[in-house]
């Protein structure tokens, strides 16, 4: 029978590849979206559909997974990969930014995870998989706010597959590096007080750095295949990376001590 897949987030970047990947491999793809498009990229064809989910809206995320159960009968694989930015100084930030970040981010996967899990068990198995990031292990100046969003998801995830795993369902964590997505430009939420004259020099040019890392980062489809290898391993394992930066960044994280962690930040990122 084909399998089905119903990905968050996938107008652009890595859920529009993840989408694609799946695609072209055989799958029935289910490719959500808060604004899907005047033209669909495979309009005739019935293994593909787009949904409109925006992730802070209940309704809509309910009305996609049925829509999908009702066209495929079933969903085997659903991607949480909507999510964005909150990037600036933490004391420019207001509470709606904050929220806003939570919203999508955390609660946004939660309550799609509570509208698929009733379809897993009932079908006593499935996949989910959350989109974390490298950034849920490790961290980097001014995005102290994503940051939390990620290392929030991760412990979630991290939990969630105790009670998982005897229903059957697996629970995967993707933890992409430096993607060449919208992510750094488009879909940021940046936010800065430059009246707040004390972190403008340093927002400058520790800003101007990590757009610069993430204009140069691995294509979206280097995330795609991971998560392809994540929904058909029919293994256990909870972690994967992505990107060989990725790789190298965490086992340094790893290995080296807090102090030189932060030193090094601090030398390639703020000087
Ligand atoms: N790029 C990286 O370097 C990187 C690294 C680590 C982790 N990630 C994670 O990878 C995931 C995908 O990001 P990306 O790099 O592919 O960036 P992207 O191209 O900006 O894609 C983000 C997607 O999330 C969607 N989205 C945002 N808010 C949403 C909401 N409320 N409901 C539904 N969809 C929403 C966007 O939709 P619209 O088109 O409507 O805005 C877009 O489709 C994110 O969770 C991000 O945190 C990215």
């Amino acid at each position: 029978m084909i399998q089905t897949v119903l990905i968050t987030g996938a107008s652009t970047g890595i859920g529009k590849a993840t989408a694609e990947l799946f695609f072209e491999r055989g799958w029935n793809v289910v490719a959500t979206m808060r604004t899907p498009p005047k033209s669909e990229p495979h309009p005739q064809d019935s293994r593909w559909i787009v949904a409109r989910l925006d992730v802070t809206d209940p309704l809509t995320i309910e009305s996609a997974a049925k829509e999908a159960i009702d066209r495929f009968g079933r969903i085997d694989v659903w991607v949480n990969n909507a999510g964005y930015g909150l990037v600036g100084t933490f004391e420019s930030m207001n509470g709606e930014h904050i929220r806003r970040q939570f919203e999508t981010n955390v609660f946004g996967t939660m309550r799609c995870a509570q509208t698929i899990l009733p379809h897993f068990r009932q079908n006593c198995g499935g996949v989910l998989i959350n989109v974390t990031s490298i950034g849920a292990r490790l961290t980097f100046p001014f995005y102290s706010v994503y940051h939390a969003t990620k290392w929030a998801v991760d412990g979630f995830s991290e939990s969630l597959q105790f009670e998982l795993r005897p229903l059957g369902i697996r629970v995967k964590i993707i933890e992409p590096g430096a993607i060449r997505t919208d992510f750094y430009d488009r879909s940021a939420d940046f936010v800065h007080d430059q009246a707040l004259i004390s972190y403008n020099n340093m927002v400058e040019k520790g800003m101007a750095k990590m757009n610069a890392t993430g204009r140069n980062g691995a294509p979206p489809s280097t995330v795609a295949e991971v998560i392809w290898k994540a929904s058909t391993d029919g293994s256990w394992r909870l972690r994967y990376v992505a990107g060989l930066d990725a790789k190298a960044l965490l086992t340094l994280r790893r290995v080296i001590p807090t102090r030189a962690y932060q030193a090094l930040v601090r030398s390639q990122v703020l000087k």
